[in-house]
This record gives structure tokens, sequence and C-alpha cells, in this order.
């Protein structure tokens, strides 16, 4: 990893560039919670729609789902979150600052205020809770959901009796997630409300130990092909007392953040906990039929699960660099062209030149290429602005162009430099992503 990527860099470049502002920040803003700004919007949709696209379009099946936020109690008391989904936390009884217990050593003084006058720990739940109806004596109880998997398992019986799958086959989410982390921390690596990119592929139990291999495998080949250094890439096994509780294996897909190693996703064999768990609360029957045996048996989960935001944060890490180029220093940001928020910049040498140019910047919009115009400063800076956003080309209209109809195609890595006919930049930009 570069030694310039800094927790302080990226936050930095994300305001500055539009890809995150805290969120209500005219208010103080909100801990834990992010706003999304234009290219951060794009990147996240690029990085949405990979992941959707190797899942459903890969040599196993899988169809999509999109659960609702709001969950009734019994979901969550029949996925054991109610009981079991909390950190242990202490609070300072000098300054009131909040830790969770297992981060910080109670032998010492309050990092806060320096006074060492700990509370004992407590179990903290980390849902939030909310209550349905306006009428007080008529309200139920409802939380956000804290991970989407569950809507998935409890429409599992509906998505098989609906669509034509069979077993083995995965449903696929993505949606948000919202948990009230005791320290929301290390800007979008741990958040209260996120984003979650889900997959659980149900089996049969003799199947599962392959199948959680192979998905392991094809995960870590998805991130490998958006762009992750292998360097910055590893797999991390749970412990036995590490496993949470509904899994029965578990390995981490690790990022080496500026931060250190943390976990990107996790692949579980969830077992059929969730499926037996569903079946004893509700009362119907998750069960399936297998043609073979003749027996009824309750399907394995394997699941394939990452943060939309953390895995937008590893990539910004991943891609971001400092460097000198003729004599001037530039960030960039090398990020694979699949995800660039924008594909190629429309540059006029001079602002006179801005017509002819536009013209270019409007064609390549017609053909659907995600593309910006910048006019605004000399082309040294508008350069370095494409850098700073991981923009790949970028095509600048000269004097030159008037005569020859060519014009500049820079590469944003390399910086190497060619001439191409106007009437061949489309194609151009198609080679490159192809
Ligand atoms: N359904 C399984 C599950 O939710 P998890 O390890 O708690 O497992 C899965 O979360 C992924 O969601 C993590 O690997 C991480 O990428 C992301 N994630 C979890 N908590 C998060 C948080 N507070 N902020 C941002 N991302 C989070």
């Amino acid at each position: 990893m570069s030694s310039k990527v800094t927790l302080d860099n990226i936050v930095a470049l994300c305001k500055r560039r539009g890809f995150v502002y805290p969120s209500s920040e005219i208010y103080g803003g909100l801990n834990g919670v992010y706003d999304f700004g234009p290219l951060g919007v794009a990147l996240r949709q690029n990085i949405r729609s990979a992941w959707i696209k190797n899942m459903t379009d890969g040599p196993k099946e899988v169809v999509l789902l999109e659960g609702s936020l709001l969950g009734p109690e019994s979901v969550w008391v029949a996925s054991g979150h109610v009981e079991n989904f909390s950190d242990p936390m202490v609070d300072c009884l000098n300054c009131k600052k909040r830790y969770r217990a297992d981060e910080i050593d109670l032998n010492k003084a309050c990092p806060g205020c320096g006074i060492k006058k700990w509370t004992k720990a407590r179990q903290f739940n980390m849902m939030f809770k909310t209550e349905l109806g306006a009428m007080a004596e008529k309200t139920a109880n409802a939380y956000l959901r804290p991970e989407t998997a569950q809507s998935i398992f409890i429409n599992f019986k509906n998505v098989m009796s609906s669509t034509r799958v069979k077993i083995p086959f995965g449903i696929a989410q993505v949606g948000k997630a919202f948990r009230n982390e005791i320290t929301p921390k290390q800007f979008l690596f741990r958040m209260r409300e996120f984003e979650q990119m889900e997959m659980q592929f149900f089996c049969k139990e003799k199947d599962s130990a392959s199948l959680f291999e192979f998905w392991l495998d094809r995960r870590k080949s998805f991130h490998e092909s958006l762009g992750f250094k292998k360097e910055n890439i590893r797999l991390r096994d749970h412990g036995p007392d590490e496993l949470a509780h509904y899994a029965k294996a578990a390995k981490d897909i690790e990022y080496q953040f500026p931060f250190g190693w943390k976990e990107m996703e996790g692949i579980h064999n969830r077992s059929d906990f969730d499926l037996s768990q569903h079946t004893k609360y509700s009362g119907k029957d998750l069960s399936v039929f297998d043609d073979e045996t003749k027996e009824s048996y309750t399907p394995y989960v394997i699941e394939c699960s990452v943060g939309l935001d953390r895995m937008f944060f590893a990539l910004l890490c991943n891609g971001y660099d400092e460097e000198v180029v003729e004599d001037r220093p530039r960030v960039v940001l090398k990020l694979d062209p699949k995800i660039a928020p924008v594909k190629a910049a429309i540059l006029p040498l001079s602002k006179k030149l801005s017509e002819p140019a536009l013209a270019i910047y409007n064609d390549l919009k017609k053909l659907g290429h995600t593309v910006q115009f910048d006019n605004t400063a000399s082309i040294g800076k508008l350069y370095r602005r494409q850098d700073e956003i991981g923009t790949p080309i970028c095509f600048t209209y000269d004097f030159e162009s008037e005569t020859d109809q060519k014009v500049t195609a820079r590469n944003r890595d390399s910086l190497k430099q060619e001439r191409v006919s106007i009437d061949q930049v489309a194609n151009y930009l198609e080679k490159v992503f192809p």
C-alpha cells in the first residue's frame, strides 16, 4: 500500500471532489452516517452493477430480491438478533463517553478525560427499534434490519414457488442495513447506516463444504477483477470462538486499510440455522422435498456478504496515489476503468475552442458514455482535476484539431498521449472499456 494513503487524505479527497459528505453537516453532522455526492453515487452504482452482474451472470443460478428495511420483532427474535446482536459497552462515569468494552483497557484511565471511573460492562443491542402505527395501544414493535440476509430467508419459499429455481440456487440482494454501533469510526469502515451486498446460496448439506470453497474463490477473483492489488487482499479463517451465532465455518476477505488489515467481506456456512429458526418461530414449513431421496430437508446456506461502503472505501484507498508529473505534484485515483465514475473528459485547450469540443462531448453522451466537459481552467489544472477523480482518458481539443480533425487522448496512468481522429473517439473509448 502506498504510504501516502492515509485516512485524512481519503476523507479530504472525498469531500473536495464530491464523493462523500458528512450527513447533516450544516447542523453539526450525525455520527456514523454519511451522504454521497455526485461522484460517490456514480462510483457506488458502478460497484453495485459489477457485483450484481458477477452474481447473476456466473456459473451458478442466482436471482435477485429487494426486501423491506423494516421487519417485525418476530423476525429478529427468530434470527437470534434480539438476544445475541449486541456488543459489550462501558461508560466513563466522569465524561459520559461510551466505549466498546472489548476495544478498551479498563485498567487504564478514560482516553477522553484521563479519569479512571468506569461503569460495569453491559450488553448493548445494536438494532434500531421503532414502533409502527400512530395509536399507543395499537403499536407494534419493528426493527430496521441489521443485515439484509433475513429478508432473503423469509422470502426463500416465495422465490421457490413463484419462479422455476431449484436447489442449488442463490438469492442476492443489495440494500441498506442499520446498526447502532457504539463507536462508529474510521470513516466508512464502521457506520450506523450502510449498504450491504449479500447472497445466500441454498444447497444440500453434503455440498456445503465444496460450495463454501467455490464462493470464497469466486469472491476473491471478483475483487481482483475490480483492480484490487493482490498484496492488499488476504483471506482469514475465523477461529471457533469467533464464529457468529449462526455460523458453522467462516472466512473473511480482508483488505489492508490505512489502519491495518480488516474484514471487507465475510463468507459463512450458515448451516440450516436460519431456515430452521424461521420454520420454528413462524410455524411455516421451509423445508424442501428431495426428488432423489424422496425426503424433505432444510437447505444449508453459504453466505457471501460485503459492505458496499466498505468496499467503496477500500477501492478509493487501493487507487489513491500521489506522484510528481512534469515537476508538479498530482493526486491520482487509479480506479479500474470499469468502475471509474467518469469514463472520459473532453477538454478544450482554450475557451475559444469550447464549441467544437462540446460537440464531441454531446455526441459521446448521446451514445451513452459517462463523460465530462470542462473549460473552466488551464489544461494542466483540468488534467489534475480528472486525475483526482479517476477519469481514465482525457481528450484534448487544441488549435491543430481545427485542421487535422484529431484530438489528443491522454492516459491517466501511463500519461501516454496519442492523436485520435474525432470520428474515432467513440470507438477508442469502446476499445478501452469493452
Ligand atoms: N449477513 C452477515 C453479516 O451481516 P457482518 O460481518 O456483520 O455479517 C457483513 O457484515 C459485511 O457488512 C462486513 O464484511 C462489512 O463489509 C459490512 N459491514 C458490517 N458492519 C458494518 C458497518 N457498521 N459499517 C459499514 N459496513 C459494515
